[in-house]
């Protein structure tokens, strides 16, 4: 029904995970970048209110890591987010500054899907990530949700940051709707571009990294490497996680970051096991 309806109209599912517990500032400026952008491409909007979803906080076992995320003991709706997360085309993380970090339903969502650091999946969508603040934070909230969507395979299509203190002034309103507009033609123009762009250095070595590692860890981590081993991560020619072109420079850096990482992580396991 989804591929029907986007072959017909072409309209992109995008899903807002919503940090912010409430109808505030953030819902707002969600708002307006969906009236931006619903002006120039059609787009169905769905929000998730991680205040009002059923999830957990993370126990700390690790068994997401080592035996799968179906292995957790937390009962309750991460599957559903999972799945809401697959189905859609693009994902706005969106997360007011709450003590100058993400909210704490923000940081929970992440905490419970951190086995997507070790076994990225969301390559085929893009990422926006959202945030506004009374008057500072927003900088490192952007670049830490920034981090966290780019690492789960997410390609970013843009972010934005507001400032927006309480009374409003009306020049920053003015500058807050021209950001708004600036960074919905972004997110647009990530859409028609045909191909992802190609991983900076600091994607490469992150993946060379992972994998001198990840090579290591059969016995101790066996999800994680079979994950690795099954989306032939490992095998010989194999440059990054998808198939895109990667700077040679990058490689060559990339490859020795990967034979630093396998022997830290084979001197570890020797001392563990002397
Ligand atoms: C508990 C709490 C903590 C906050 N911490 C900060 C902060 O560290 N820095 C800041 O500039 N604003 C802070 N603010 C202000 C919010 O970031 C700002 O008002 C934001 O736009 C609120 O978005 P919301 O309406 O979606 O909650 C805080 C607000 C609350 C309620």
């Amino acid at each position: 029904m989804k591929d029907q309806k986007k072959q017909v109209f072409n309209i992109l599912n995008i899903l807002v995970i919503m940090g912010s517990p409430h109808k505030g500032t953030t819902y707002r400026a969600c708002e307006e970048l969906r009236h931006c952008i619903e002006q120039e491409i059609p787009v169905e909007f769905e929000y998730l209110w991680l205040m009002d979803v059923n999830l957990l906080s993370c126990k700390g076992c690790g068994l997401c890591f080592t035996r799968g995320e179906k292995s957790c003991p937390n009962l309750d709706e991460s599957h559903l987010i999972e799945q809401k997360m697959q189905q859609a085309d693009a994902i706005i993380f969106a997360s007011p500054v709450y003590a100058l970090n993400v909210t704490g339903q923000m940081k929970v969502f992440i905490d419970r899907f951190s086995y997507n650091f070790h076994r990225p999946q969301f390559f085929d969508k893009k990422a926006f990530i959202l945030t506004t603040t009374a008057i500072l934070g927003h900088k490192d909230v952007l670049k830490y949700l920034e981090m966290v969507a780019g690492l789960w395979g997410f390609d970013i299509a843009g972010k934005m940051g507001l400032v927006t203190p309480d009374p409003l002034p009306d020049y920053r309103k003015d500058e807050n709707q021209k950001v708004i507009k600036k960074s919905a033609k972004k997110f647009i123009s990530a859409f028609r571009q045909e191909r992802r762009k190609s991983p900076s250095l600091k994607d490469v070595i992150i993946f060379h990294g992972q994998r001198g590692s990840f090579r290591q860890l059969k016995d101790i981590s066996p999800f994680d490497y079979h994950y690795w081993k099954d989306n032939g991560w490992f095998e010989d020619g194999i440059n990054y996680f998808i198939d895109i072109p990667v700077n040679p420079l990058y490689h060559a850096i990339g490859m020795i970051v990967e034979w630093f990482s396998a022997r830290q992580v084979q001197k570890d396991l020797r001392e563990n096991l002397g």
